[in-house]
C-alpha cells in the first residue's frame, strides 16, 4: 500500500501566511497528523503532492521517507494525484488521503483498504443531513455505487442525495493510472476531478464498494478557522475521554489542552484550564492545580503543581511542591521533596532531595545539594553579559534572604550565608559568611521637613 496526500490547496480562506496544512492543530501541523496516520498503516511510500507556496510545508515537514510532487497549477483533485504517478508502483493499492483532513482514523482507513484488496475501488462515504457543496454518491437500483457528480454538476434530483464522497479512496494503481490518463474537464469547474475514475471503474467492471467512517469527524476538512477550531475542540474533547477511561480526573474534560502526548499513572487529578504540551508524564496521585502549563516534563509520584505555574523541560521527583506561579526552564531537574513557591524561576539547574526556595528567587546554572534552603528573593548572578557561570550549593547550606551569588561560586556543606549577603568569593563549609555594611544610627539625625509657603 502507498498513499498520495493532496496538500495544494492554497487555503485562501485562512487568511493566513501560513500553507493551510501546516496551521496546527492540537500543537502540530494538519498534515503531520495525516503522515502519522500514513506512517502507522504501514504505508511503503508517502508522496505529498504540494503547490504553490508549498516549499515551507517540504521544509517543515521533509523526511527521508517521504516523496515530494509539485502541482503547478491547479487543475483538480485528479490531476492532482496524476502528478505523484511517477512515485507509485503499479502493483500496490494507491490510498489517497488530504493534508486539510486531519483526523482520518486508523481503524477506518484499515476497512477501506481491505475493501480495495482484490483489484476493487475504495470508497469512503458518508450520509450529511446537509451535503450541499459535496460530491454525491449515485446508485443503481441495486444499490451499486454507479458515479460521482460534484454538487455544481448535480440535477435537483442528484442534489437531493446525502450521500457524499468524503474524497478518501483507495484504487488499484496500474488502473488508476490508466484512468487518470483519460480524465477530462469538461465539467461546471473546468476542472480534472478525482471522481470521474468511479464510472470509469465501474465500465471496466471494477467492483467499487463504500464504506463507511467510524465517526463523521474524521472525513471533515478544514477550510477555514472556524473549521479548523471545531476539528480543535472535537480533538482534544477525545483526548480528555481518553484520560477520563484511564482513571485521570479531570475538574472539566472541556478546559484542558493537550498538545502532544499526555501520560498518567493511577489518580493524576487536573483541574480547570491547563495546557499539556510535547512530552508529560505524571506520576501516581500527581496534582496539577487550574492554569498550568506543562511542556516535556516527567514529574514524580505525589507531586503538586499548584495554579498558574509553567513547567518546561523539567524532570521532577516525587511529593515536590510546586508553585503558586512556579516557572522551571529548560535543564531543571528537581529531585523528591523539593519545594519550589511564588514567583521562583529555576534554569538549568539540578536541585536535590528536601531542599526549598519557597518566595520570589531566581535559582540559574547552580547545583543545590539537599536539605538547603533558600531564602526569600535570593538570587544566583550567573550571567556577566556574555558568558553563564555555575553556582554550587552544598548540602545543608541556609541562605539567608535576599542574597546575590555571584557566579562563579561554591557554597560549603552546612554553611550559612547571612540575609543580604553579596557573596563573591566561596563560603566556606560549616561557617556563617555575611557581607553587610555594618548598622549605624545616628543619634539626634532629623528628617528635612518642607519650607512653609
Ligand atoms: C472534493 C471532491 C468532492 C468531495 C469533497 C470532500 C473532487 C472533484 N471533488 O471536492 O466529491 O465531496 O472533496 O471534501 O475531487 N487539491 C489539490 N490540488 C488541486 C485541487 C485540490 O491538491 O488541484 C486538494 C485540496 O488542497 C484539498 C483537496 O484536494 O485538500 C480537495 O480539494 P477541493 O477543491 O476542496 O475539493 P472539493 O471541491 O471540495
Ligand atoms: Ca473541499
Amino acid at each position: 500500500m502507498q498513499v498520495v496526500v493532496l496538500a495544494a490547496g492554497q487555503g485562501t480562506r485562512m487568511r493566513s501566511a501560513l500553507p493551510k496544512v501546516l496551521q496546527p492543530l492540537a500543537g502540530r501541523p494538519m498534515l503531520a497528523h495525516v503522515l502519522e496516520t500514513a506512517r502507522t498503516l504501514g504505508a511503503a511510500k508517502i508522496c505529498v503532492v504540494y503547490g504553490h507556496g508549498g516549499e515551507a510545508v517540504r521544509e517543515a515537514l521533509s523526511a527521508p521517507d517521504l516523496a515530494w510532487a509539485h502541482q503547478s497549477p491547479q487543475l483538480g483533485t485528479g490531476h492532482a494525484v496524476q502528478q505523484a504517478l511517477p512515485h507509485l508502483d503499479d502493483d500496490r493499492i494507491t490510498l489517497v488521503l488530504y493534508g486539510d483532513v486531519p483526523r482520518i482514523g486508523e481503524a477506518t482507513l484499515r476497512r477501506l483498504l481491505a475493501a480495495a484488496e482484490g483489484t476493487r475501488l475504495g470508497l469512503l462515504t458518508v450520509a450529511l443531513d446537509d451535503p450541499t457543496g459535496y460530491g454525491r454518491i449515485i446508485r443503481d437500483a441495486a444499490g451499486q455505487v454507479q458515479r460521482i457528480v460534484e454538487h455544481k454538476d448535480a440535477t435537483e434530483a442528484e442534489r437531493a442525495v446525502r450521500e457524499v464522497n468524503t474524497g478518501i479512496l483507495a484504487a488499484p494503481t496500474a488502473l488508476l493510472r490508466d484512468w487518470l490518463g483519460r480524465l477530462s474537464n469538461d465539467n461546471a469547474q473546468g476542472e480534472y476531478y478525482l471522481t470521474d475514475i468511479i464510472a470509469m471503474a465501474v465500465e471496466a467492471g471494477v467492483p467499487v464498494v463504500a464504506t463507511q467512517p467510524d465517526t463523521v469527524v474524521e472525513t471533515l476538512g478544514v477550510n477555514n478557522r472556524r473549521q479548523l477550531a471545531e476539528l480543535e475542540r472535537s480533538y482534544q474533547r477525545d483526548v480528555a475521554d481518553r484520560l477520563l477511561e484511564a482513571g485521570v480526573t479531570l475538574a472539566d474534560p472541556a478546559r484542558i489542552d493537550v498538545r502532544g502526548t499526555l501520560s498518567c499513572e493511577r489518580d493524576v487529578r487536573i483541574d480547570v484550564n491547563c495546557v499539556f504540551e510535547g512530552e508529560v508524564v505524571l506520576g501516581e496521585g500527581v496534582h496539577i492545580g487550574a492554569h498550568c502549563v506543562i511542556r516535556n516534563a516527567r514529574i514524580g509520584a505525589g507531586t503538586r503543581i499548584q495554579p498558574f505555574s509553567h513547567i518546561e523541560d523539567t524532570t521532577m521527583g516525587a511529593a515536590c511542591v510546586i508553585g503558586p506561579y512556579a516557572r522551571t526552564r529548560p535543564g531543571t531537574e528537581l529531585g523528591e521533596d523539593v519545594h519550589l513557591g511564588n514567583f521562583v524561576e529555576v534554569k538549568n539547574s539540578r536541585i536535590a532531595d528536601h531542599s526549598k526556595a519557597n518566595h520570589l528567587a531566581y535559582v540559574g546554572d547552580a547545583d543545590i545539594g539537599q536539605r538547603v534552603n533558600v531564602g526569600a528573593g535570593t538570587i544566583t548572578c550567573n550571567y556577566d553579559g556574555a558568558n553563564k557561570f555555575r553556582t554550587i550549593i552544598e548540602d545543608d547550606v541556609f541562605i539567608g534572604s535576599d542574597t546575590q551569588l555571584v557566579a562563579p561560586v561554591r557554597v560549603g556543606r552546612g554553611a550559612t550565608l547571612g540575609a543580604g549577603t553579596t557573596l563573591t568569593k566561596d563560603a566556606p563549609a560549616e561557617q556563617l559568611t555575611v557581607s553587610r555594611a555594618k548598622q549605624l544610627t545616628i543619634a539626634g539625625w532629623k528628617r528635612p521637613v518642607k519650607a512653609p509657603k
